[in-house]
């Protein structure tokens, strides 16, 4: 398998976390390609839960190789935060890490500009988690990012300009809107000695990682590129505007690596049993009254890893992981949290939506993020009232459970691969790989 992409079918949180961890097994290196430290990729090792941000959730298998790659924008006080809490739970970071020095960088003023941002939608926020993604993206997009490389020795003073004009503008909207002359001002000293003091120990872990990656790939290793988010949140794909500002979806794999798409054999989707979202925007099959919602919420344990937040839960949606399937040219499923639905009389599987008028849609239209207005059309099948905790052999599972998958499988149109019955690395059932 020497290219494989990991990527969420959802909204993101779908578990994408565990199985890198349990596929760097069998790989050589994982690389990361897109967002930043807004995902939160949860891995049990050693008995404790480790929550990831930015470093590839491969990195407490030993001896294996972890990168950042150009398309992901690094947050440099909250990289060596994140290196520093592994270094003390006893995970080695050294060599095994390597970033691109191609990477935009997340500013101080990213972050301010996030939540500003967010504070002027009102009511209409997109609900981000406030690291300063969207800025930081629109800075690179905008030719106005600041990267790794530009730290270059004896280009400082060079460099210093241009974060000068960058900061020109940034102060002038941030008086702008509080309609004071003395708003606080970001400042270029300040700033660029504090970034130069986290480049100094970053330094060692940078290179050009497109060549790394290619020169691995050349040799016959496996490198598993692991998605953020999922794509429904995919800038160009999910329902905009409540969505994150990179290329979720397995293409961007390429595009935030420097690999090309022949590298890529496999594209496995990440998906829930059932459905989370956290933040704003639509979500059709979303259980907003009643007690089903709670329980979801509660087995599951689902409150967001990077913010806290209570995640929204819904029964599973087959028209998402349908788009999933066709926006990444899925090739496998890994069902997560199957577990998770074990005390319910019914599951019930959005097919389709319909909207006021009685129109229907077998797949998501693009003003869904603007507009909403869609209800979901449901099939339900039966429970299966039976503990799946820990189960590791597909023929273990009651048939109801096994007919859950197979009709998510048939819907998606792509094979289940891999099953999640807890969070543990043990506690999963690999399939026939399709
Ligand atoms: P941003 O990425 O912080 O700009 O947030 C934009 C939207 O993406 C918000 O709805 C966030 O809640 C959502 N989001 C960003 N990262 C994640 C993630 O890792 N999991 C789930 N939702 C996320």
């Amino acid at each position: 398998m020497p290219g494989v992409v990991v990527v969420g079918s959802q909204w993101g949180d779908e578990g994408k976390g565990k199985v890198v961890d349990l596929l760097t097994e069998q790989a050589d290196v994982v690389a990361r390609y897109q967002g930043g430290n807004n995902a939160g990729h949860t891995v049990m090792f050693n008995d404790k839960t480790h929550v990831l941000h930015l470093i590839p959730s491969g990195i407490f298998r030993p001896g294996k190789q972890m990168v950042l790659g150009n398309g992901v924008v690094v947050d440099p006080g909250a990289l060596l935060d994140e290196i520093d809490s592994l270094r003390r739970a006893g995970v080695e970071v050294g060599d095994n890490l390597k970033i691109s020095d191609a990477a935009n960088l997340v500013m101080p003023y990213h972050k301010a500009f996030d939540k500003l941002r967010e504070q002027l939608r009102g009511a209409g926020k997109i609900g981000t988690t406030g690291r300063g993604i969207g800025p930081a993206y629109e800075d690179k997009m905008a030719r106005k990012g600041v990267r790794f490389s530009d730290f270059h020795p004896g280009h400082e003073q060079k460099f210093c300009e241009r974060l000068k004009e960058v900061l020109q503008e940034k102060n002038v909207l941030l008086r702008s809107h509080f309609n004071d002359q003395d708003a606080p001002l970001f400042d270029v000293e300040e700033i660029y000695r504090r970034q130069l003091a986290y480049y100094q120990r970053i330094k060692p872990f940078l290179c050009d990682t497109s060549a790394l990656l290619n020169d691995a790939l050349e040799a016959g290793k496996t490198v598993l590129f692991e998605g953020a988010q999922g794509p429904q949140l995919d800038v160009d794909h999910g329902t905009y505007p409540y969505v994150t500002s990179s290329s979720t979806v397995a293409g961007g794999a390429c595009t935030g690596c420097g690999v090309g798409p022949t590298r890529i054999s496999q594209v496995i989707g990440i998906t829930k049993a059932y459905t989370t979202r956290v933040g704003e925007g639509p979500f059709p099959t979303e259980i907003t009254e009643g007690p089903i919602g709670e329980l979801l919420q509660q087995r599951g344990q689902e409150v967001g890893a990077t913010t806290g937040r209570v995640r929204r839960c819904g029964w599973f949606d087959a028209v998402v992981v349908r788009q999933a399937a066709r926006l990444n040219g899925l090739t496998g499923l890994a069902i997560m949290k199957l577990d998770v639905l074990d005390t319910l009389e019914t599951i019930r599987i959005g097919v389709g939506y319909t909207d006021s008028e009685g129109n229907h849609y077998d797949s998501i239209p693009h003003w869904l993020g603007s507009y909403g207005g869609l209800s979901p059309v449901y099939e339900d099948l039966p429970g299966w009232n039976t503990p799946l905790r820990g189960i590791t052999r597909y023929g273990k599972l009651p048939r109801a459970a096994k007919a859950y998958l197979e009709r998510i499988s048939a819907e998606a149109g792509v094979p289940v691969i891999l099953v999640s019955t807890g969070p543990r690395r043990e506690e999963t059932i690999f399939l026939e790989q399709g």
